[in-house]
Parts: structure tokens; C-alpha cells; sequence
């Protein structure tokens, strides 16, 4: 066990009906809060109208900023901290799924300081206070609602960059896993895939191979995914597969994996980003695509411990074929996994290659993931 330090101050509200305690569980935290969701699909299912009604019924003075697209850009979070700044808001509300999440804890960031919030991402300067944040969760996988993570894309650079910081843990957050029924088949896929990817990557990157309860931990994690991600694909409104995988999300990205195993390093999300920068690509449906191709080139250098994910996870015989169990998982739940199928060719590899270079130089994995070896994996995946 290494050492570790553990600390996740999110209260999770989880369950059934929750939607009607935000606005109690915000009101502790502010007054005026700004109300933050991305394009259509909380007017379109009615969640919107629970939303407004409890912040309010709870005496919050609410200023909407809507409009986060997936993938979350700079331009519009460094709209949203004007807008913060400007309404001397002291709270932020956030109801959607990661991007709405992730720019939120930026805007939350770039309230309470006048340094632009790109510096904290190219590590020019460090993030020591946030605005109060509570979300309400409406899709699951990035597991955002319960980390102190954040990613957004600068557009004009082409770069998507995370970061992680203390302040960025929200206070609260509304687990319901009715608000996923109405979440399209393929963006539940994408989630799964992106909370399979978390569990995952630490899995694979352990520095202490003997760390049993972590590992218990992450077979579970990884076991549920795979076996609820078709059911919730199949039938939306399936409440214990959408709870499952919520529950799940949350916890795969939340520190308990990783607490004791070693640092937390995503190399298959390195190369991911460079997908979602340069072609708009749904996170999950990047990491399909990536995680085969990684798990190739690292086969024999992992060969121990991908043994054992073959077998706990997938009840394969040996690392090959758990590769392909998951490729079948992958497929079974009509996700890509190679670039191809997403219309992605060889000559676009020297771009992804440089893309995803300047992240693994910013998250410190440039040693070993080299411009050839990120080639190498990326070819893996053609
Ligand atoms: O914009 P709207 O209209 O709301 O549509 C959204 C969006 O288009 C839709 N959606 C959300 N909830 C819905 C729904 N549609 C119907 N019913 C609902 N209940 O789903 C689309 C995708 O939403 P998005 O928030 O982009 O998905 P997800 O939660 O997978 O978040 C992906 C983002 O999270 C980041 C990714 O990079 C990506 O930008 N990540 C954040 C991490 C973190 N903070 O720790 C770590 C992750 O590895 C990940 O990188
Ligand atoms: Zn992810």
C-alpha cells in the first residue's frame, strides 16, 4: 500500500425522486446562485421547470447561463465567469453530465480571481479558491459530479486540457437515476465506456500490484459496467441497471481506487483528448477506440496484470483474448473501436500524434509516451 491521503467532501443525495433537494441543499451555500445546463435536453424533458421551481421555492435569486455544448469550450466558460462576476453570484448550480460540470467548476474557478482561467490548464498558475458548487447529475460516466476534476477545450489552440484542484470537489450532488431514462442509447454507451476507462487505467498503470481491495474494487466496478451498460442501452428506463451504472460512474473516478495503489496517470484519456479536440468526438466514443489500441501495444509489457483483468472481468483465458471480450463488449453497446469506423485515417496520425504530445508533456507522461509510442498505439487503433 502507498501512502495516500483521502479526502471527498461531495455529499451525494442518491435516489428516486431527489430532484426537489436542490434547492434546499444550494441554499446553504449561497444566495444567488447561477444556474448553469447545456442546449435543449433539460426543457425537453421537463427537468428544467423541477429545477427552476425548487432553487426558487428554496428563496435562491437564480441567473441562467445556459448553452454548454459537450465537450465544453473556453470561450463560452470564460463567458460564464463575466457573467458571474458581473451578477455577484455566490453559488454555482450545475444540471447536466460532465461538460456541464467541468465548466462549471471553471466558471466557479474564474469567478473568485482576475488570472484567465487557460493559465490554470497549461499550469501557469494554480487554482486556490471556487465559487460553491451543487449539481444535479443528468448522465452518467465522466464522474465529475464527485471529483475535483475539470476538462475544457480551447478552441483556438485545439487543445483539451484537465486539471484537478481541491476547491473543485462539489458540495453536494443529486443522484437520480430516473433524470437518465431519457439519456439516447449512444451517449450511455459513451458514458459506460468513459467510467469503464476510469477504473480501467488505474488498473492498469498500479505502481503496487498488491493492493487487493483496490483491485476488488475496480473488478467490481468494471464487472457492473460491462454487465448493466447493455441492459441501460436496451431499456432505458431500467432503474436498477441506470442506478447501477450511476453509482458506478461516480465512484470509478472519485480518488477510492487510487488511494494506496499509486498516481493516478490516464494515458488512453491523453490520446483520447486529441479526438475530442480535433474531430468534436464524444469522450466515450474516443476511449473505445483508444483503449483496445492501448491494451495492444502494452500487452507484453502488462502482461500480468492484463492477465488478470482478462479473467476477473471478462472470464477470458488469457490477455489476447480479453482483448477481444472487450472489443465485443465495446461493439455489443455500437461503439466504434478503431479509428476507421470514425473516418479517421492514416494521414491524420502525425496530427493526433502532436495533439495528444503537448497533453502527455502538461500531465507529466511524456517519458514513456513518447510522439512514436503514441503513434504506435494510435496506428494500433487504425
Ligand atoms: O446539452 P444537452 O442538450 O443537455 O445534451 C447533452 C449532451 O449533448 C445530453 N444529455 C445530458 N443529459 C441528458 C442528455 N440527453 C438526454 N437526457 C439526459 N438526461 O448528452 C450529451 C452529452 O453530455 P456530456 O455532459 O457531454 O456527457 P458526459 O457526462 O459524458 O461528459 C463528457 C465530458 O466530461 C469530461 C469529458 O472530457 C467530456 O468533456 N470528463 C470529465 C472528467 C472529470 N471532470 O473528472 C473526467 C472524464 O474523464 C472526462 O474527461
Ligand atoms: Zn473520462
Amino acid at each position: 500500500m502507498i501512502e495516500f491521503e483521502y479526502h471527498n467532501p461531495t455529499r451525494i443525495i442518491f435516489g428516486r425522486d431527489a430532484v426537489p433537494q436542490i434547492g434546499p441543499a444550494a441554499r446553504v451555500y449561497g444566495k444567488k446562485a447561477l444556474f448553469i445546463y447545456g442546449r435543449q435536453s433539460i426543457k425537453k424533458t421537463g427537468l428544467y421547470e423541477r429545477v427552476a421551481t425548487s432553487l426558487r421555492g428554496a428563496g435562491l435569486e437564480v441567473v441562467e447561463y445556459p448553452g454548454v455544448k459537450a465537450n465544453p469550450i473556453l470561450s463560452h466558460a470564460r463567458a460564464g465567469v463575466d457573467l458571474a462576476k458581473k451578477e455577484k453570484v455566490d453559488i454555482i448550480v450545475a444540471v447536466g453530465g460532465g461538460s456541464v460540470i467541468d465548466e462549471a467548476k471553471a466558471i466557479a474557478a474564474g469567478a473568485v480571481t482576475d488570472t484567465d482561467i487557460w493559465e490554470f490548464f497549461e499550469s501557469r498558475a494554480k487554482i486556490q479558491e471556487a465559487l460553491p458548487i451543487v449539481t444535479l447529475l443528468t448522465i452518467c460516466g465522466s464522474g465529475s459530479e464527485m471529483n475535483n476534476g475539470m476538462v475544457l477545450t480551447n478552441e483556438e489552440k485545439q487543445a483539451k486540457f484537465g486539471l484537478r484542484a481541491p476547491c473543485l470537489y462539489p458540495k453536494v450532488s443529486i443522484l437520480d437515476p430516473t433524470v437518465t431514462f431519457t439519456v439516447p442509447p449512444d451517449q450511455t454507451a459513451y458514458g459506460a465506456v468513459d467510467a469503464f476507462s476510469h477504473v480501467f487505467e488505474v488498473y492498469m498503470a498500479r505502481e503496487d500490484l498488491d493492493t487487493p481491495i483496490q483491485e476488488g474494487i475496480m473488478e467490481s466496478l468494471m464487472k457492473t459496467v460491462v454487465t448493466r451498460a447493455p441492459q441501460a442501452v436496451e431499456n432505458p428506463r431500467n432503474y436498477t441497471a441506470r442506478a447501477d451504472l450511476m453509482w458506478a460512474s461516480s465512484l470509478a473516478l472519485c480518488g477510492i481506487t487510487f488511494s494506496g495503489a499509486g498516481p493516478l496517470a490516464l494515458p488512453c484519456h491523453m490520446i483520447e483528448h486529441a479526438l475530442s479536440a480535433l474531430y468534436d468526438m464524444a469522450h466515450g466514443e474516443g476511449l473505445a477506440i483508444v483503449m483496445p489500441g492501448w491494451m495492444r501495444y502494452m500487452v507484453d509489457r502488462k502482461r500480468g496484470v492484463l492477465d488478470r483483468f482478462a479473467i476477473k472481468v471478462f472470464g477470458a483465458k488469457s490477455p489476447e483474448e480479453g482483448i477481444e471480450a472487450l472489443e465485443k463488449w465495446l461493439v455489443s453497446i455500437n461503439c466504434p473501436v478503431r479509428l476507421s469506423q470514425a473516418k479517421i485515417g492514416e494521414k491524420e496520425i502525425s496530427r493526433l500524434v502532436q495533439n495528444a504530445y503537448q497533453l502527455a508533456e502538461v500531465w507529466d507522461l511524456s517519458d514513456f509516451y513518447t510522439p512514436r509510442v503514441i503513434e504506435e498505439i494510435l496506428r494500433l487503433s487504425l
